[in-house]
C-alpha cells in the first residue's frame, strides 16, 4: 500500500473493495507509465534522483508496460489503483529506486495527468473513425448524385431531393462533431503534473519539460485548479454525445428506409439479424442498437456532470467516478461509428423505389414558384396553387392531368409551359443555391477538401 503507517487496521474487507479502482483504471497503465517516465526524468534534471536511477526507472516502467500489453500483467490484491500497482510492480523489477518515483508527486496531479493523456488519445481515435465514417457518406453520394427520394419534414413527403444530399446532409453533422473533439482536445492538452496534492511541487521541476515529454501543449496555471478540474472530460463526453445522437438519427432514417414499406435501402446482411420465432424476419438490429446506446451516451455526460457539481475546492475522492463514464464512451464509439460505416458502406440503393415514392403533389411549391416568376405575389400564388391541388384531389387525378383552361382560370399568368414544371430532376436542378441540392455535386468536392481541414 502508499499508506498505512497512521492507521491502526487494515481497511474493513467491503471498503476496501469500494475504494479500489484498479478493475477500471488499469486502462489508464500506458498514459501513468508515460507520465511516470518523464516525470522520473524531470526529478533527475531537478537533481533529486541520479540519471542512472532515473534510467532504471524507466527501465522498470518500460517492463511493466509490457507485461500491461500483453496482458501479463497480474494483479495484487493491494493494488488500489493503477498508480499502486505500476509502482509495486516497479519495485518488484528494480528495487529501491522505485520508491524514489513518487518525490514531490501526489496521485491528485498524477490521474489527471493520465486522464489527459488518455483523452488525447482517444480523441486522435475516435477523430479518424469518424473520418472514415465520412468517407463511406461520400462513397455513396459519389454514386447517387441524381438518385432523387422525397425529402421529409414532419415525416411527410415534402420535396424531391438529391439521396446525395440526403446523405451528405450527416457529413456536416460529423465535420461539427470532428471540430467539437478537436476544440476539446485543446482543453485536454494542460499538464497539471507538478501540481502535487494541490499545493504545487516545492522540487523545483521543470514542468515545461514535463509538458513537452508528454506532447502536451500549456501548463495548468493553478494547482488547485489542476488537480480537480475534469471540464476537458466533460467536453469530450458533450461531443460524444452529439456524435451519438447524429448516429442515432441516422439509425432512425435508415430503419424507416430498410422497411419492406419504403423499400429504400436494403440493409447487408452481414448487419441483421434474424427473429428466433419468426423465420422471415430481417431486422435492422445494428441500426436499433447505434440508436438506443445514444441513451448511455448522454447519461455518461449527465453522470459527470452532476459527479462535479457541488464538490468542495481541489481534490475530493469523488473525482474517481469520473473514468467509468469516460471509457464506457469510448468503447461505445469504438463501435458505432465503424457500424455505421459499415452499414452504409454495404447498403444496397434501390433508386426504382426512391423515385416511386415522389408524387407529382410535391410539386405545389415548384408552381407556386412559377406564379412568383411571373410577378405574383408568392402569398397569391400559394393560395392559387392550393386551390389547384384541392381541384385536382377532388377530381382524384395528379396535377399534371388539369386542363390549361383549368390552371387559366386560377391564374391567368399560368401558360402551357406550366407543364414543364411537373419534371423532378428539374424540380431539384432549380435549387442550386449554395448549400442546396441543386448544387449537390459542388457540396461533395467541399465535402472532399474539408475533411482533411479540421481546427
Ligand atoms: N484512483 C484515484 C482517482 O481515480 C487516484 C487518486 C487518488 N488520490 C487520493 N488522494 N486518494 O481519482
Amino acid at each position: 500500500m502508499l499508506w498505512g503507517s497512521r492507521f491502526d487496521k487494515q481497511p474493513d474487507e467491503l471498503f476496501a473493495r469500494f475504494n479500489n479502482s484498479f478493475h477500471f483504471d488499469w486502462r489508464l497503465y500506458d498514459a501513468d507509465i508515460r507520465g511516470s517516465i518523464a516525470y522520473a526524468n524531470a526529478l533527475a534534471r531537478a537533481g533529486m534522483i541520479t540519471n542512472d536511477e532515473a534510467r532504471e526507472i524507466e527501465r522498470g516502467l518500460k517492463l511493466v508496460r509490457e507485461e500491461f500489453a500483453r496482458g501479463e500483467f497480474h494483479t495484487q490484491p493491494n493494488d488500489e489503483d493503477i498508480h499502486t500497482a505500476v509502482e509495486r510492480r516497479l519495485y518488484e523489477w528494480i528495487g529501491e529506486p522505485a520508491h524514489k518515483l513518487h518525490t514531490g508527486r501526489s496521485r491528485n496531479d498524477q490521474v489527471a495527468t493520465d486522464t489527459r493523456l488518455y483523452v488525447m488519445d482517444a480523441i486522435a481515435r475516435v477523430d479518424s473513425a469518424i473520418r472514415q465514417l465520412q468517407s463511406a457518406l461520400c462513397q455513396q453520394s459519389e454514386q447517387h448524385l441524381n438518385t432523387l427520394l422525397p425529402g421529409y419534414t414532419h415525416v411527410r413527403r415534402a420535396q424531391p431531393i438529391s439521396f446525395a444530399h440526403y446523405l451528405l446532409s450527416f457529413f456536416w453533422m460529423l465535420q461539427r462533431d470532428r471540430e467539437h473533439f478537436a476544440d476539446a482536445k485543446k482543453r485536454a492538452s494542460v499538464l497539471p503534473l507538478g501540481s502535487g496534492a494541490l499545493a504545487g511541487n516545492p522540487f523545483n521541476i521543470d514542468r515545461e519539460f514535463l509538458a513537452r515529454a508528454l506532447g502536451i501543449e500549456r501548463v495548468s496555471e493553478n494547482s488547485l485548479d489542476a488537480v480537480s478540474d475534469r471540464d476537458f472530460i466533460a467536453e469530450f463526453l458533450f461531443a460524444a454525445s452529439l456524435t451519438q445522437i447524429h448516429l442515432s438519427r441516422l439509425a432512425e432514417d435508415f430503419i424507416y428506409y430498410s422497411a419492406p414499406e419504403f423499400g429504400f435501402i436494403e440493409l447487408d446482411d452481414a448487419y441483421a439479424t434474424g427473429s428466433s420465432l419468426m423465420p422471415q424476419k430481417k431486422n435492422p438490429d445494428a441500426l436499433e442498437l447505434v440508436r438506443g446506446k445514444t441513451g448511455r451516451t448522454i447519461s455518461n455526460l449527465q453522470s459527470l456532470l452532476i459527479t462535479l457539481k457541488g464538490l468542495p475546492s481541489t481534490y475530493n475522492k469523488d473525482l474517481q467516478e469520473d473514468k467509468e463514464p469516460l471509457f464506457d464512451t469510448v468503447d461505445t464509439l469504438a463501435m458505432t461509428l465503424p457500424i455505421v460505416g459499415g452499414v452504409i458502406q454495404t447498403m444496397r440503393v434501390n433508386a426504382e423505389k426512391m423515385r416511386a415514392a415522389l408524387d407529382e403533389s410535391m410539386l405545389a411549391t415548384d408552381l407556386a414558384e412559377y406564379l412568383a416568376r411571373r410577378g405574383v405575389p408568392f402569398r397569391h400564388a400559394h393560395h392559387i396553387v392550393g386551390g389547384l391541388v384541392k381541384l385536382a384531389e377532388t377530381r382524384g387525378v395528379k396535377l399534371s392531368a388539369l386542363s390549361l383552361e383549368d390552371f387559366r382560370s386560377a391564374s391567368n399568368a399560368f401558360d402551357d409551359d406550366v407543364y414543364g414544371v411537373f419534371d423532378f430532376d428539374g424540380s431539384v436542378k432549380s435549387r442550386n443555391v449554395f448549400g442546396g441540392t441543386g448544387a449537390v455535386r459542388e457540396q461533395l468536392q467541399l465535402a472532399k477538401d474539408s475533411q482533411s481541414r479540421v481546427e
